[in-house]
């Protein structure tokens, strides 16, 4: 992997977190899959095109897009190792051929021949917009990558490699001019957004197009009264004092995504919400096991003692229960689908 300068973000995401979504690579693709006709509609996709899929983590994105590039060509690009194996292991079950998975840091990550991490970020613990990143690590050491909850840290050094955890026969990102750049909730976790949209603003050739989708605030999901029910029995700290810390919620509010967007170079800037329905288990029980296991929730979980643990689970459980239906327990999820053009 080329250097990272999302360090606290790379390791929670070959971390735990990483982990847990590899190890539940279907379950997070029925969370997140309802949204993915909306995001592939606006990337229209063409057969020849060559498209990016920033953070792609497990890869279904990805895999759609390159299923509609039939001709073309579809890269992924993350930090996670494990997910990544995820997703060649998707590409090869599907067997869709014209796809790459590449692991780096797509905030600096040398995209098109010539550029080097050192001259597409100043080196990411400031950038453009003048901001630190806060990683975040709890009690317990475990780092979390911003939801509610987390504490914030020094940056510590933002700029040093991670040792490559993959073995070294990943094939290079083919060189620049992409066509179009797609992510599905892979965008909130730069330390410098403007920085980072730049960067990716150079993979695309001049005219390609940019569809991507980020969370709204917690709020305007389901889960936000599901979280405040657990809330009661955590001590939940805000994720940080930075409005606009990297995290899921990071670019939740449009005026933000049209200055990071336009600060970046991108015009044509658009911010739409989209709902869908997010499967988070069979029943509630299930539900609210696969949640307790999720990253934000059980760093949450590991700053309190087990009875309050216990009581937090609880509640969790009985707030889930609603969203019971026949088949599924489904939460509606807020996002903003944002559409850009590089001039
Ligand atoms: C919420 S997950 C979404 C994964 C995938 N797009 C999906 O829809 O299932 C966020 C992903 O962004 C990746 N990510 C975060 N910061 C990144 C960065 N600076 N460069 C590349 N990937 C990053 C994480 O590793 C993680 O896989």
């Amino acid at each position: 992997m080329h250097s990272v300068v999302n360090t606290h973000q790379a390791e929670a995401w070959n971390g735990y977190e990483g982990a847990h979504w590899a190890e539940h690579r279907d379950r997070y693709d029925a969370v997140n899959n309802a949204f993915n006709d909306r995001l592939l509609s606006a990337a229209a996709i063409g057969e020849r095109d060559r498209v990016l899929d920033v953070g792609c983590g497990n890869g279904q994105v990805t895999r759609l897009a390159a299923r509609r590039a039939r001709l073309g060509h579809a890269v992924g690009i993350d930090l996670s190792a494990p997910m990544l194996r995820q997703a060649r292991a998707g590409a090869a079950e599907e067997g869709v051929a014209n796809v790459t998975f590449e692991q780096g840091d797509a905030q600096i990550h040398p995209f098109r021949s010539g550029d080097s991490p050192s001259s597409a970020s100043s080196g990411g613990s400031t950038g453009s917009s003048g901001r630190l990143s806060p990683g975040s690590t709890g009690s317990s050491g475990r780092l979390s990558t911003g939801f509610p909850g987390d504490l914030p840290v020094a940056p510590g050094d933002l700029s040093r490699d991670l040792p490559a955890p993959l073995s070294g026969d990943l094939p290079a990102v083919p060189l620049g001019d992409f066509d179009v750049a797609v992510s599905r909730f892979g965008i909130m976790f730069f330390a410098d957004p403007v920085a980072a949209f730049a960067n990716i603003g150079r993979a695309l050739r001049p005219g390609g197009r940019l569809a991507m989708l980020s969370m709204r605030s917690l709020a305007d999901h389901d889960l936000g009264g599901v979280f405040a029910a657990m809330a009661e029995h955590l001590p939940l700290r805000p994720a940080s004092t930075e409005p606009n810390a990297p995290g899921p919620e990071s670019l939740a509010d449009p005026a933000r995504i049209h200055e990071v967007l336009t600060g970046a170079g991108f015009e044509k800037v658009t911010s739409t919400p989209v709902d869908a329905p997010q499967t988070w288990g069979r029943g509630t029980e299930d539900a609210a096991a696969f949640l307790g296991g999720w990253g934000p929730v059980r760093f949450a979980l590991d700053q309190v003692d087990e009875a309050a643990a216990a009581r937090a689970l609880g509640a969790l459980t009985e707030a889930l229960r609603p969203f019971e239906e026949a088949d599924a327990v489904r939460l509606r999820g807020a996002a903003w689908l944002i559409t850009a053009t590089r001039p």
